[in-house]
Parts: C-alpha cells; structure tokens; sequence
C-alpha cells in the first residue's frame, strides 16, 4: 500500500511536486493572497462572499476551514479548485495559477455531494481518474482495491451508485479524490453525510493518509472537534463579509501520532475551547470587529490572529 499511496513525481518527503517541473521547497501548497470575491446580487450592492482574504498552507499542512454558514468557507475552497474565480487577489497552488495546477490535475477533490458516474459501479468510479490518465487496467484495478479496503467498502466493489448509503457513496467520492495520491486535496464537508462512528472512524484514516502520503489538505467542517482532530491549524472565518478572524494553531503533533487517544488529551480540549470560544465569540467584542483585534479567552497559547 504504501508504494501506491506515494506522491508521484517523487516520495521523498517535500521532493518535487506532481508534473515534477516546480520544486516544493519553499512552494505552499496553496497561497491565497489578497481575495475576494463579491458575487453580483441582481441591481443591489452584490454579497461579498470573501473579503480581503490571505492564507498560506505549506505541504503536508492540514488546515480546516470553520465558521457559521455562509462565511465563505465553500467560495474559498471553489476559488482554490479553480471553480471559480476570484473579483481580486490572487491563488496560487504549488506556485502554479490555479488554474494550471486544475489542468495538472495537482489536487483531489471530495465535496459534499459525491458527484457519482450512476452507470460506473464503486470499483469504476476510483478508477475513473486513473483511467483518463491513461493508468493500465492492472494497476487501475490494484489501487481502487486498496481505496476500496481503506473506506470499507471491499463487499461493495461491484455494486452501483444507487445501491449505496448517502455515506457509503461519500465514502466512494473520497476514495476516488485519493486515487492519484495527490498532494493536495480539497475537501468541502466530506463527512458531513456519515453517521459519528463511522465519521471518527474515516478521520482517524484521514489522517493516516496524511501521514503516509504527506498531502497538504484544506478541509471544510461545520464540526469544532473534527477541525481539531485533524488540522494543523484551524482557520476560523467570520461572515458578512467573509474573513478570516483568527487561526488556532493545533498543537498536537504530528499526523502519524494521532490516534484515538488523542480525543481524550488535554490538549485536544484545549484546542476545542480555544476555537469554540473564537467561533461564539463577539465579533465586535475587539471594537473593530477586525481578525486583527481578537484576542482568544483562554490565552495566546498556540494561537495566531490576523
Ligand atoms: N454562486 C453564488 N451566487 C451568489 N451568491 C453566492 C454564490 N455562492 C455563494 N454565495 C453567497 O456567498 C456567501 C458565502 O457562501 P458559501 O461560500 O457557500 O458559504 P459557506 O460554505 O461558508 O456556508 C453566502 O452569502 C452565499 O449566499
Ligand atoms: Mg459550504
């Protein structure tokens, strides 16, 4: 498995990066700088979904996206995937436009619909990527397996779309965004449709993956203690205009030493206030109403503001 989960263009942790034409030393994953996006609102002002918005995520960096609805959190993740563009700023993904980094096919993606080919059975749908890129049928068949085993579903490789769960197709839809051991992967709530055990069960593989293949992800939850669970920092977002107001740095180590204990370390609660606090928190308590002015209720410990 692990052969296969190897970023390609190189395994060597922060070697070249797919297409192997940029290197990665240096090179985020993704650079978000200066975004915003207003979307056009009939004669009105217009909503700005975005306003302003700077973030960089290294590689291998796990970075949650959190806030109320319609913060922003989805526009943002569209804006990174290239499915959409921002009013202004700029978007980079391992120093390509996103745009290139689209073409190149440098990230996986897994939102919260599945977005499943309903004629393809599980099995065809993981292999569908690799088959546009000319994978063979061996190898083709060899990796979905193993996807397949990863999400637990190897009793459901021949069965179709329809014959699946809400979850267990959102399971296939996650499988598929790994097939090609992407180095980035952008997800949009991509366990928001399963049931808690089998939500904690799909994190904990989340961030073996990581582990192993060393992914940068940007993950979207509405869920604190997921956020925490998996990230490396946790970027809190505010609405109306969407902004960033804070970022928690998790401290909680390394992605290959969290496991199920990690639910019940101190620190993880500590990280799971510190965010709840910045998420319920008034956003004018600062007097400005800016990021800049937050300042977490339980300290600074571990804790940027921006
Ligand atoms: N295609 C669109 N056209 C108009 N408004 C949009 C569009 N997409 C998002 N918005 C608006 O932008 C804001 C942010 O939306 P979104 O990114 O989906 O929020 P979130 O994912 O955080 O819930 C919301 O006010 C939403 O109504
Ligand atoms: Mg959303």
């Amino acid at each position: 498995m692990t052969d296969t989960l190897n970023v390609p263009g190189g395994d060597v942790p922060g070697g070249d990066v797919p297409g192997g034409d940029v290197p990665a030393v240096d090179v985020p994953a993704v650079n978000v700088h200066g975004v915003s996006r207003i979307f056009a609102a009939g004669k009105g002002p217009g909503v700005t979904a975005l306003d302003d918005v700077s973030l960089d995520v290294a590689p291998g960096e796990f970075v949650s996206l959190i806030g109320p609805s319609g913060c922003g959190k989805s526009t943002l993740l569209r804006l990174i995937a290239d499915l959409d563009v921002p009013t202004s700023g700029s978007i980079e993904v391992f120093g390509k436009p996103a745009r290139q980094a689209r073409i190149d096919q440098d990230y996986g993606i897994a939102f919260q619909q599945a977005g499943l080919l309903p004629w393809r059975t599980v099995a065809g749908n993981i292999e569908l990527p690799l088959e546009l890129h000319g994978v063979g049928k061996a190898a083709r068949r060899g990796r979905a397996a193993e996807l397949i085993a990863l999400v637990g579903l190897s009793d459901f490789a021949a069965h179709y779309p329809d014959q699946l769960s809400g979850g267990m197709q959102q399971r296939v839809a996650i499988a598929r965004a790994l097939a090609e051991s992407p180095s980035l992967l952008l997800m949009d709530e991509p366990f928001g449709a399963l049931d808690e055990m089998t939500r904690e069960r799909m994190q904990n593989e989340l961030v073996r993956i990581c582990a192993e293949t060393q992914a940068a992800v940007v993950f979207v939850t509405h869920s604190i203690p997921e956020a925490v669970f998996l990230s490396n920092r946790v970027v809190v977002l505010e609405p109306r205009p969407g902004r960033i107001r804070s970022i928690v740095g998790v401290g909680l180590g390394d992605m290959s030493g969290r496991g199920e204990d990690l639910r019940e370390d101190e620190g993880f609660f500590r990280s799971l206030s510190e965010v709840r606090d910045l998420l319920h928190g008034d956003p004018d308590s600062s007097g400005t109403g800016l990021p800049t002015g937050v300042v977490p209720k339980t300290g600074a410990r571990g804790v940027e503001t921006r």
